[in-house]
């Protein structure tokens, strides 16, 4: 009989890239979503409520949990931890920092791994830095501004989606493997890079001090995996290019 993935934010950045491949590996892949969405030949769709807890696995071998938010997610992890006894492999992602940084979506993201760990359900927790996606955006923002604010010493290794994609597909088909190596994109880039490298250096920039322990954290480069990290082999310059 055909294994049954269930896919956590299926319908997002990263899970839109993940739930094809899963298909066209020969699973039949089921999303929960709050919103629903076409099935297709392979996939369906099952509405549900992480942080309401409506959740229903129904018999899912194997769950890719990849649904985020601004706020609750370690309580939607905890929820879907509960749901999952019995599955034989929980797959969650994470973000680089989650332990160290002092802002409160890397607290939460601590705390779903953290529910994750402890769910009795076999784990593999994998770290991503920010997407190239998220990453244009910020930028893109910052770019937009009369004068860029640049804070001293924040720095971002921007990862290509498809490589934490690939990644995570190579993962949910494997073993549980427990904490992996951090996923991170090829180079580190300061803010001033980012924005020089969509505009040329166009606009004045302000360098600023970012005050109190964010602003230490970030100096520090907890948000950052200098060594030991998994790289992707899209860079940055490729995705603007694309
Ligand atoms: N973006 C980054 O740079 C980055 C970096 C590291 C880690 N991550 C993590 O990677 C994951 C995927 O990020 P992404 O950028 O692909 O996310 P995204 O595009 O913002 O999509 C969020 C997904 O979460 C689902 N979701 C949110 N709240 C839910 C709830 N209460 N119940 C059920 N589903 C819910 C949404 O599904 P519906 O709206 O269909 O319900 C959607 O599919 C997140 O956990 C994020 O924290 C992201």
């Amino acid at each position: 009989m055909t294994a049954t993935i269930l896919v956590t934010g299926g319908t997002g950045t990263l899970g839109k890239l993940v739930v094809p491949q899963l298909t066209a590996a020969g699973y039949a892949v089921r999303v929960l979503t709050r919103r629903g969405g076409a099935s297709g030949e392979g996939i369906s769709h099952v509405r549900g409520d992480l942080l309401k807890n409506e959740i229903d696995l129904d018999g899912a071998d194997i769950v890719v949990h990849l649904a985020g938010g601004a706020k609750g997610d370690a309580l939607a992890a905890k929820n879907l931890a509960n749901a999952a006894a019995g599955v034989r492999h929980l797959v969650h992602i994470s973000v680089i920092g989650a332990d160290k940084m002092p802002i409160s979506y890397f607290r939460e993201k601590a705390g779903a791994e953290q529910a994750i760990r402890e769910s009795g359900v076999p784990w593999t927790i994998l770290r991503a830095a920010q997407f190239n996606s998220l990453t244009l955006t910020v930028a893109r923002k910052l770019a937009g501004l009369p004068i860029v604010p640049v804070p001293g010493g924040l720095r971002f290794q921007p990862v290509d989606e498809r490589d934490v994609a690939d990644r995570i597909v190579e993962l949910a088909l494997g073993d549980p493997a427990g904490a992996v190596p951090d996923i991170a994109g090829p180079s580190v880039y300061d803010v001033r890079q980012l924005v020089d490298s969509l505009q040329g250096k166009r606009r004045p920039k302000l360098p600023i001090r970012l005050p109190g322990k964010v602003g230490r954290a970030y100096r520090n480069g907890d948000n950052l995996t200098l060594t030991g990290a998994t790289i992707g082999n899209r860079t940055w310059e490729d995705y603007l290019a694309g």
